[in-house]
């Protein structure tokens, strides 16, 4: 859950490194699993920027979240080399096995749907990452039966 508190102190551990705005944003999302409203006026405030600009940088990078994720995260790799072994294909299958679009969490909480641009799995396309665990040539069935596994 949010901490202002704890939020305060990680800002602190990491704002005298270079560049400190996206150590910052990528701490607070590890530690609350996205960037919270409640952090942009703080880090806005720390680092002498407006929080508009804060806002800014957190939506321009897909990386960071405004809202927390699922239980797990599944991430539909959509660049070139995936797109070329049938990625808008299967993410279209994601789409509706989990009845999420891509930022979305089904309802029970269970998954976030994620388009990413390569997940360095190329020559394994196309690919998809489950949380931590990174998954190649990714049929339908397959990317069924790997959610089934993760479902509680
Ligand atoms: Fe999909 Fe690289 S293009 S893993």
């Amino acid at each position: 859950p949010w901490s202002e508190d704890r939020a305060r102190t990680i800002i602190a551990d990491h704002r005298s490194l270079r560049g400190a705005l996206l150590p910052i944003l990528h701490a607070l999302q590890e530690h609350f699993g996205c960037i919270d409203d409640a952090a942009v006026p703080l880090v806005a405030a720390e680092l002498n920027l407006s929080r508009a600009e804060v806002h800014g940088v957190v939506s321009f990078y897909h990386d960071f979240r405004r809202t927390r994720p699922g239980r797990h995260v599944v991430k539909v790799c959509r660049a070139e080399a995936c797109q070329s072994m049938g990625a808008e294909r299967l993410l279209d299958h994601a789409r509706r096995r989990l009845s999420a679009a891509p930022g979305e969490t089904t309802a029970d909480g269970a998954f976030t749907l994620e388009a990413v641009y390569c997940l360095g799995n190329c020559a394994l396309s196309p690919a998809v990452m489950i949380d931590d665990r990174l998954h190649g040539r990714v049929t339908p069935a397959r990317f069924d039966a790997l959610t089934r596994q993760e479902e509680p």
